[in-house]
């Protein structure tokens, strides 16, 4: 099992050793990962001792970095204080199957667009 931990305790956690933040009730640290985070250093400083998950959620993290992250895990949060929200799906799924579906939705729209202007062109050149 791994380790418990409360959030006073993560909050409280001064060590030099350890870059403590919690992500969707687990607990990292990023210590190790400072110089190779993408996001940059600064950002996981930011949010030493705290719950990151918003924020998180909301950089919109691919599932690469949902796969890595395994690595930084040092715990969870004991049971009572976990809040239990699912992490949002484009940090689980990814965002490139969002992109495309985004793209063929742009293509279908302009595709009607042109075959409306050309039936207009049709319709006065003809009748
Ligand atoms: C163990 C925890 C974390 C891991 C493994 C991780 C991993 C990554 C990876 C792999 C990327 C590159 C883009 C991607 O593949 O999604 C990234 C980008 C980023 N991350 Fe993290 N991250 C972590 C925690 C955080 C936290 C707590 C924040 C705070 C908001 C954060 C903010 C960002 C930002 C701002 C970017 C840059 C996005 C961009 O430039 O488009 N990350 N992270």
């Amino acid at each position: 099992m791994s380790k418990q931990y409360t959030r006073s305790e993560v909050v409280n956690s001064n060590s030099k050793e350890k870059i403590l933040i919690i992500l969707h009730d687990k607990v990292y640290d990023v210590l190790s990962f400072l110089n190779e985070h993408p996001g940059g250093e600064e950002i996981l400083l930011d949010h030493r001792g705290k719950d990151g998950s918003e924020d998180f959620d909301d950089v919109g993290h691919s599932k690469d970095a949902f796969d890595l992250m395994s690595k930084y895990q040092v715990g969870e949060l004991i049971e009572s204080e976990r809040s239990n929200n699912a992490p949002k799906l484009s940090w689980t799924s990814g965002y490139t199957k969002d992109d495309k579906n985004k793209d063929q939705g742009i293509s279908q729209s302009v595709l009607a667009i042109i075959v409306v202007v050309l039936i207009a062109i049709v319709y006065y050149v003809y009748l």
